[in-house]
């Protein structure tokens, strides 16, 4: 898809700016309609494999039960969200981006008052999307995300510039390592890219596959220690989750954690996560995703 192509499909719609970004999540001025869109909880990690997807099933069919949830899968090249949903949607983000469809046709009902936007295969799986289909997917985000209270971004793994495009201009931000040496180097490459686009929230650590706490805390510290000495901040750690069978067990039975094995460790603490979440997000007005990602990406293409 070229910029002309993209355009048309836009229509040049007009987009409200977004209040100032900051590291202040709760700063959000008088914006009339912040309050009526999706809080968007974008789940990602640098190195793939680290339970990204899992963890977002488990979050999103929790928050559904709380208020109606979409799930956006961000992975356009190795999509599997809908897997763990157990759902096989005709459609996927590619549709849109191609131009086959609206991004709104292809939100496939998951669950009671959960929705997924399936991501596809084999699509800017190398050179990443152009600023003008990004553009596309956020104007499509923008016109969903009133009609729902949360957002999940269940990322594709990596540095993509859409990825970090995403994480930076959503609500939370939540990076998912393992206590592996590879995946604690690969988060900080994250948060290294991450940081300088000024993302709207301090960014989340969830170490996954944990085999004790003090494994957690060493992993956790040190991603924080390394980060303020480099990055100038620390993100803030809200879970560690251990390494369970059950996650294992539930991918094969295409089943959230939360839902499949409700008893197990890893259900207790994906659980706990929840709850924290839910309470962090209720002390801050949402933003919008696809309205601040627009912004974004227009203030980008007007300083270019
Ligand atoms: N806490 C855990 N205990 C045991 N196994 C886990 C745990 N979390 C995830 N897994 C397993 O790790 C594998 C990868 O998990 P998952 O697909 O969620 O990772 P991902 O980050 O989404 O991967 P990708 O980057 O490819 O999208 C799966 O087989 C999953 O069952
Ligand atoms: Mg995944």
């Amino acid at each position: 898809m070229n910029w002309a192509q993209a355009r048309q499909i836009l229509r040049f719609k007009r987009i409200d700016p977004v209040p100032s970004t900051s590291t202040d999540a709760g700063d959000l001025g008088t914006d009339p309609l912040a309050s009526v869109r999706a809080t968007s909880i974008c789940i990602v990690s640098g190195k793939g494999g680290t339970g990204k997807s899992t963890v977002c099933a488990s979050l999103s069919s929790m928050l559904a039960r709380t208020g109606r949830t979409l799930v956006f899968d961000g992975d356009l090249g190795v999509a599997n969200a809908h897997i763990l949903h157990d759902v096989h949607p005709e459609r996927t983000a590619v549709d849109a981006l191609e131009g086959r469809c609206q991004l709104r046709d292809v939100v496939h009902p998951c669950g009671e008052q959960l929705d997924l936007i399936a991501g596809g295969s084999g699509y800017a799986q190398v050179a990443g999307l152009k600023m003008c289909e990004l553009e596309l997917l956020a104007a499509g985000i923008e016109r969903l995300e009133r009609q729902y209270r949360f957002l999940v971004v269940d990322a594709a793994a990596g540095l993509s510039h859409q990825t970090v495009e995403m994480a930076a201009a959503s609500d939370r931000v939540i990076v998912v390592t393992t206590p592996d040496v590879t995946a604690m180097t690969d988060a900080y490459a994250f948060l290294k890219v991450l940081v300088p686009r000024k993302p709207l929230s301090v960014p989340q650590l969830v170490i996954n596959r944990v085999t004790c706490p003090e494994e957690a805390d060493h992993a956790a510290r040190r991603i924080q220690r390394v980060s303020k000495k480099f990055l100038g901040f620390e993100p803030e750690w809200i879970a560690s989750l251990p390494e369970d069978r059950a996650a294992f067990r539930c991918t094969q039975r295409r089943m959230p954690v939360v839902r499949g094995e409700e008893d197990s460790e890893l259900a207790v603490a994906l659980r706990d996560l929840t709850h924290g979440l839910l309470e962090d997000i209720g002390r801050h007005h949402p933003r919008g995703l696809g309205r601040a990602l627009l912004h974004r990406l227009r203030e980008q293409m007007r300083t270019a």
